[in-house]
């Protein structure tokens, strides 16, 4: 008896003693503790007795009370304990991306008088949102959105007089909207709130007028895809200050309010499938209109409206089954941001014009399915014409604009940053400046994005940059961000996979993964105009450093203390076992050096081993039969490298083999990385690698043979080509498409380096292939950083910046090709007699003047034959390729474009294939007929010789 009372007031001393050494306020640390108690996979550092002062991570205090909560993508699950109201000094509370965060939101959380952000995106709550929010006087931000709640929307929700934020999308809640009457509070008492986003979920009856008043800020009304039914009511037209509309995927009917037309603000309209009747409405008003979908309602049948016409800012206009009749104005197609117009299931009837000032950002017009009966053509428009199920088409049916076009998919994805990927061990990521990590990564949706061209790379090269600029300026330790696959879901929301990279280490760790959480659950980011509003949804992020130690309450320490008996002689076998297994990997890594193809079969006869994507291992003995032994009239170049020959190969194909000499050769695993890298880079405008050889000490590439050599011999005349300004053209486009194919599309993304005349070769059609690309780019060693380019390229076509800055990026191409563009022009070196091509252009140029007053420097055979206007839009976009500044300079894609539109119009059709030119060869081919004479073509085998790589 005596024994335990001293026992228990030792207990209670204890206790005392812990109270009074936490600096932590004791409600809020039972609180903290009973959340603790109920969650799995709480973070590690959740141990001891005083959250504040041991830095419980996700846990923030002012003094001793704590005022946020932020746990987002760290795989959290269990019930929310409603001792959570004890907390009563708490701001924030984020627990977004955390599915295993079930069951429902307690009504005690409306004790939590202080919070002002409660965010729970993308958990798995259920049940009803509890009526008690309404009594959190201070909330700003309120995001349940992607959860399972149920039930109807509280009205008590209309008491919050601060809301800003109000996400309730994406649930399951039904019932109508609340509106005040009487005593109950409704939504309409929101005045101060920005956001109504309510989509996704089963909300019915008719949207109550009394929602709306001019007293509102709301600029973004998300209804859609609910059950809503009823007019839209007129109301909506007295809220000024809205950007965004969104009612589409309803079951709405009546006419469409014709005040709508007052919402000079809206950049988003969408009413599409919905059961709208009467007139089309009439958005004359609505100057800001950029995507406009109104399709799949009963509207009454009606004349192309004339606002289709005077709508200046339009992106895109989508009105399928629309009952819209009549020819469609050519001034339609002249809005300078026009990008999509479908109108699919009308009765548009009469000749299809499209002009030819249209929009260079029209992509798509889809009119299938209306009475069109004549297209006026014009040569080689490049806008995608879908004209299938028209009278046009009923006899026509083999022109293009018949067919019915394939989803074009666009794989946009960061490109690294002047770097080469790394190839990274299991589920590690090389990072956009190719370090491996292990990414934190998401989707991002954009519920109503202005744009509709999903091609358009630098839209997400800006969204990418913010990104990185917004953790970054929030201390958070993030190194890169890459965006992906952008795609619209069913919808209509732009979709995009986000990773982010840490910096410093190859992984977060919990504090930074809540706050990158937080950056986005929060709207801390903002993204660039015309994206709208987006919510993000996080994965669990499962690579912390502890993470198999990382869980959370079991009785861990009894489980060790047990076993450790009768674990140490487990553990010995288990180290004797580990040294074992890592002898024989030694091993076998070690023999792997000596031959790297070891594990490839050369035998195989599926075109090589798996990893090379068409090129093939060759024997030396078959090179040596194919090049008669190496002889010396095969020899066709040679240089500090080794020697080029000419072989043919049993099946008749000409190649061009580059056999490096001793002392030249670079390691073996080094060769097999760039085969395999070289192998993947396939293009038409791109010359290809067909094999290699590996053996006897010999490393050989094998390339395909272009038979009508470089460039710069066809504008010296060497090669007996003429090139009129037809041909000039093509070949531009080919060599752009080619070089936009190594920065855009291949996989790894290559830089050049060295683009010039030299490098580009003609093949018998006179297509441009891009030679000589790759060079050290392709053999940096990303996990000790950038190799610290020593600057490499050619005299004449050095991009100064790069010159100065050592800073090697896409750019530094476009400026050589720009340099390459003015040689076309004139064919003269860019660098002749000690004068600079780019310089003298500049100089003699006047752009008051016919032909800008270059006709003393231009090429004399194009001078006289050439369209003034295609050779000034020429002139122009290869100046701008040679800005000073890189940023100033265009995307290679967007070179392309340009280069296109000129082809046009100069009347020729870019896509076209260039007709076989051989017949009209001026004379035979009688100069060198040995393209390969010059070092060049091979010299980015050079970057397998390490002289070619700085050292470090
Ligand atoms: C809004 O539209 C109505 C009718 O369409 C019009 O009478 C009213 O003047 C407009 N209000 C504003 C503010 O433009
Ligand atoms: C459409 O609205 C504009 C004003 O925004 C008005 O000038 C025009 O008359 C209207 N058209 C019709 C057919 O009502
Ligand atoms: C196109 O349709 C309209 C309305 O139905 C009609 O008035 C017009 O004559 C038609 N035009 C042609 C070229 O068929
Ligand atoms: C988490 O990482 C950040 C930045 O890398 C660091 O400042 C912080 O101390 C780390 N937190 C813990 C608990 O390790
Ligand atoms: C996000 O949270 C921070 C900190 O609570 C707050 O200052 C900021 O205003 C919030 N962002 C928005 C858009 O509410």
């Amino acid at each position: 008896m005596m024994v335990l009372r001293i026992l228990f007031s030792l207990l209670v001393a204890f206790i005392q003693y812990l109270v009074i050494a936490a600096r932590t306020n004791q409600d809020d640390f039972t609180a903290i503790l009973s959340l603790k108690n109920t969650w799995e996979n709480v973070p590690p550092s959740w141990v001891g007795d005083d959250p504040c002062e041991n830095r419980w991570e996700g846990i923030g205090c002012i003094n001793s009370r704590v005022v946020s909560i932020t746990l987002s993508s760290i795989n959290l699950s269990g019930q929310l304990s409603s001792d959570i109201e004890e907390l009563a000094e708490l701001q924030t509370l984020d627990l977004s991306y955390n599915k295993g965060l079930t069951g429902p939101l307690p009504p005690s959380i409306g004790k939590m008088k202080k919070l002002s952000n409660l965010i729970l995106v993308g958990c798995g709550f259920s049940g009803q949102i509890p009526s008690s929010i309404g009594s959190l006087q201070d909330l700003v931000f309120l995001s349940l959105n992607s959860n399972s709640f149920i039930g109807g929307i509280p009205p008590s929700i209309g008491l919050l007089s601060k809301l800003h934020w109000l996400d309730l999308a994406d649930n399951r809640l039904s019932g109508t909207i609340p509106v005040s009457k009487g005593n109950t509070p409704g939504l309409d008492m929101l005045v101060k709130t920005k956001h109504f986003h309510f989509g996704k979920n089963q909300l019915s009856g008719e949207i109550p007028p009394q929602l709306f008043s001019s007293d509102m800020t709301l600029i973004h009304l998300l209804l859609e895809n609910n059950s809503l039914t009823g007019n839209i009511p007129s109301t909506l037209g007295l809220v000024q200050s809205l950007e965004v509309v969104r009612l589409d995927k309803n079951s709405l009917n009546g006419s469409v309010p014709p005040n709508l037309n007052n919402l000079t603000s809206v950049q988003e309209l969408f009413l599409a499938n919905n059961k709208l009747t009467g007139p089309l409405p009439n958005l004359t008003g609505m100057t800001s209109l950029n995507y406009v979908d109104l399709s799949n309602n009963s509207f009454a049948v009606s004349d192309v409206p004339p606002w289709f016409s005077t709508l200046q800012s339009l992106t895109s206009l989508i009105m399928e089954e629309t009952q819209i009749q009549g020819q469609l104005p050519v001034s339609m197609f002249s809005p300078l941001q026009l990008q999509t117009v479908v109108l699919k299931n009308n009765k548009i009837n009469g000749t299809l014009n499209i002009g030819s000032s249209h929009s260079d950002q029209l992509q798509l017009i889809d009119l299938r399915n209306n009475l069109i009966d004549a297209f006026t053509q014009r040569a080689g428009y490049s806008v995608q014409i879908v004209l299938a199920d028209n009278p046009i088409c009923f006899e026509e049916r083999t022109e293009k604009y018949c067919s019915i076009p394939q989803p074009s998919n666009t794989s946009y994805s960061t490109p690294p940053e002047n770097c080469t990927p790394y190839t990274c061990s299991s589920d590690q990521i090389s990072s956009p400046t190719c370090k491996c990590a292990n990414p934190y990564t998401g989707t991002i949706f954009f519920r109503a994005p202005s744009f509709s061209n999903l091609g358009n790379s630098s839209i997400f090269a800006s969204l990418q940059k913010k990104l990185v600029l917004t953790f970054q300026s929030n201390n958070l330790p993030v190194d890169s961000v890459s965006l992906s696959n952008p795609t619209k879901n069913l919808d209509d929301y732009l979709v995009l996979n986000l990773q982010v990279f840490p910096s410093g280490q190859h992984y977060f760790n919990r504090t930074a993964i809540s706050g990158i959480g937080f950056v986005l659950s929060n709207q801390t980011f903002k993204p660039p105009r015309g994206f709208g509003p987006f919510y993000f949804i996080g994965e669990n992020y499962g690579y912390f450093a502890d993470w198999a130690t990382g869980s959370s309450k079991s009785s861990s320490a009894i489980i060790i203390g047990a076993a450790v008996g009768g674990s140490i002689l487990f553990l010995l076998l288990l180290i004797a076992g580990v040294y074992a297994f890592r002898q024989k990997r030694r091993a076998e890594v070690a023999s792997k050096k000596n031959d790297p193809f070891g594990s490839w079969d050369p035998n195989t006869n599926s075109g090589g081993v798996p990893q090379l994507k068409g090129a093939r291992f060759f024997s030396f003995e078959e090179l040596k039969k194919y090049t008669n032994n190496f002889s010396e009239v095969n020899d066709v170049g040679s240089g500090g490298y080794g020697k080029v020959y000419r072989g043919t190969l049993s099946n008749g194909q000409l190649v061009a083999i580059k056999r490096a000499q001793q002392g030249s050769m670079q390691g073996g695993l080094e060769f097999k990385t760039e085969i395999e890298l070289l192998s993947r880079v396939h293009h038409k405008n791109v010359v290809s690698l067909v094999g290699f050889c590996f053996e006897q000490g010999e490393q050989m590439l094998v390339y395909e043979y272009i038979a009508n050599g470089t460039l710069k011999d066809s504008l010296s005349g060497r090669s007996g080509i003429r090139l009129d300004w037809m041909r000039r053209l093509r070949i531009a486009l080919g060599a752009a498409r080619g070089l936009q194919y190594l920065h855009d599309l291949a996989n790894p993304p290559i830089i050049h380096r060295d683009i010039k005349s030299t490098n580009i070769l003609l093949d018998e059609r006179l297509n441009a292939k891009v030679a000589d690309f790759g060079l050290s780019k392709l053999m940096g060693e990303p996990e000790k950083g950038h190799v610290t380019t020593q600057v490499k390229g050619t005299m004449g076509y050095l991009d100064p910046e790069y010159y100065m800055t050592q800073q090697l990026t896409e750019k530094s191409d476009v400026y050589g090709f720009g340099v390459l563009l003015l040689e076309l022009l004139t064919a003269r070196n860019p660098i002749e007699k000690g004068k600079y091509i780019v310089r003298e252009v500049k100089l003699a140029m006047d752009k008051t003047k016919e032909m800008y007053n270059l006709q003393q420097i231009i090429d004399p055979v194009i001078a006289s034959s050439t369209a003034a206007r295609s050779l000034e839009k020429f002139v122009d976009l290869a100046l701008k390729c040679v800005e000073e500044s890189g940023v100033n300079r265009p995307p290679m894609s967007e070179v392309v474009k340009e280069i296109e539109s000129i082809m046009e119009l100069a009347g020729l059709n870019p896509n076209a294939e260039s007709a076989s030119t051989s017949a009209s060869y001026e004379g035979e081919n009688k100069g060198s007929d040995n393209p390969y004479a010059n070092e060049s073509l091979f010299a980015y085998s050079g970057a397998y010789l390490p002289s070619r790589l700085e050292p470090k």
